[in-house]
């Protein structure tokens, strides 16, 4: 947890970035994680996903737009994708998926979309306003709904969590095709997890990538594990399609074993990975029958994201400084 908040510190600050985006020593790890700067580069990569029996997620990286008129363009580059995503080899599922609701005898709700997209509220213009950004939010669900896809806000910092889930609240009611991310080191999202099982949205659970309070997350790194198996069992067993984001091998063991146990359809839920990451363990749970959707980032505007990435696992960043103190 030190390197961690260490790493997510330093990198922060200026001269650290500048160094990072300049040095062809980080070319190779960048490309790791993220499949290129266009979205012709990340349809390559979920087409190729997509051929391996993965579902995908494409990310347009970004947040926190600056004016309006980022944020209108981020909502043009979203519609784009959803466009481009349909007219492409993408939109062709790797196996047929029927979604049903969780409660008694829900009708069947149509098949389950190969590719969709995970788009962040700030990037929708939040920080302009909230109105501003459910208005461009909306206009990205209309495009999607129009093809028959799906859209995953994801969750940002926790000076986002609650306008997130309220504004997934009241737009859910006119668009289901939307959902949300949950992260467990939140002390919140056991009631959160209530909420979205009630509303039957579809939920995202990741174990929570950035940099928190005390007073607000969890700080033990066995406690957040605690609390996500928790979470993701009760997801399992109660919400409506529930995704299972983590490369926590153990986890997934006893995640597997959970639903064997309980009779829990491998339909009814799928694991999700980052691009570039246990693509072994990717490869593994296609081969065992597993749903598993790859999330695919493109853009020029990596640079939170890979830190986010190298904190997650420090030894990518020490093989860094290692090579730099050799070079
Ligand atoms: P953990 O960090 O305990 O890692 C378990 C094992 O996985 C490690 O031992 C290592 O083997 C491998 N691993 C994990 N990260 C690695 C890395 N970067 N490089 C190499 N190996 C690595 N967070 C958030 O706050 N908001 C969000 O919206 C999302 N969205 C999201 C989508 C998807 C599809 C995923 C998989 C994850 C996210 N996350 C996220 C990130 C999430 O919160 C979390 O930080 C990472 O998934 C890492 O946590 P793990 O669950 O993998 O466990």
């Amino acid at each position: 947890m030190l390197a961690r908040s260490l790493i997510l510190k330093t990198s922060a600050w200026g001269p650290v970035e500048r160094m990072v985006r300049k040095s062809f020593l980080f070319k190779p790890l960048v490309r790791r994680f993220i499949a290129g700067d266009s979205l012709e580069e990340a349809i390559e990569a979920s087409n190729a996903t997509i051929q391996k029996g993965m579902f995908v997620s494409l990310d347009f990286l970004g947040e926190n737009t600056k004016s309006e008129a980022e944020a209108l363009a981020a909502k043009a580059t979203y519609i784009r994708m959803l466009e481009t995503i349909a007219k492409s080899s993408s939109n062709t599922p790797p196996k047929r998926v029927e979604m049903r609701h969780k409660t008694p005898g829900a009708p069947p709700l149509g098949e389950l979309e190969a590719t969709n997209i995970s788009i962040k509220l700030t990037q929708c213009g939040l920080d302009q306003g909230e109105d501003f950004a459910e208005t461009n939010y909306r206009e990205v669900l209309w495009a999607a709904a129009e093809r028959n896809t799906f859209v995953r806000v994801d969750m940002e910092s926790s000076e986002y969590t609650e306008r997130t889930v309220k504004m997934i609240q009241k737009v859910h009611q006119d668009f289901p095709n939307t959902g949300t991310v949950l992260q467990s080191y939140l002390v919140r999202t056991d009631e959160d997890v209530e909420l979205m099982i009630q509303m039957q949205a579809r939920v995202r659970l990741v174990k929570g990538a950035y940099l928190e309070p005390a007073n607000v997350a969890i700080q033990d790194k066995a406690k957040v594990d605690e609390a996500y198996v928790r979470q993701a069992k009760r997801l399992l067993e109660a919400a409506f399609y529930p995704a299972i984001a983590t490369h926590d091998e153990k986890i997934i063991n006893e995640l597997n074993q959970f639903v064997s146990q309980k009779g829990i359809a491998k339909e009814s839920f799928e694991y999700q990975m980052l691009y570039g990451i246990r693509r072994d363990l990717q490869d593994k749970l296609v081969k065992d029958g597993y749903n598993v959707r790859v999330y695919i980032p493109f853009g020029d505007s990596w640079y939170p994201y890979f830190t986010r990435r190298l904190a997650e696992r420090p030894a990518n960043a020490f093989f860094i400084l290692k090579s730099l103190f050799k070079g």
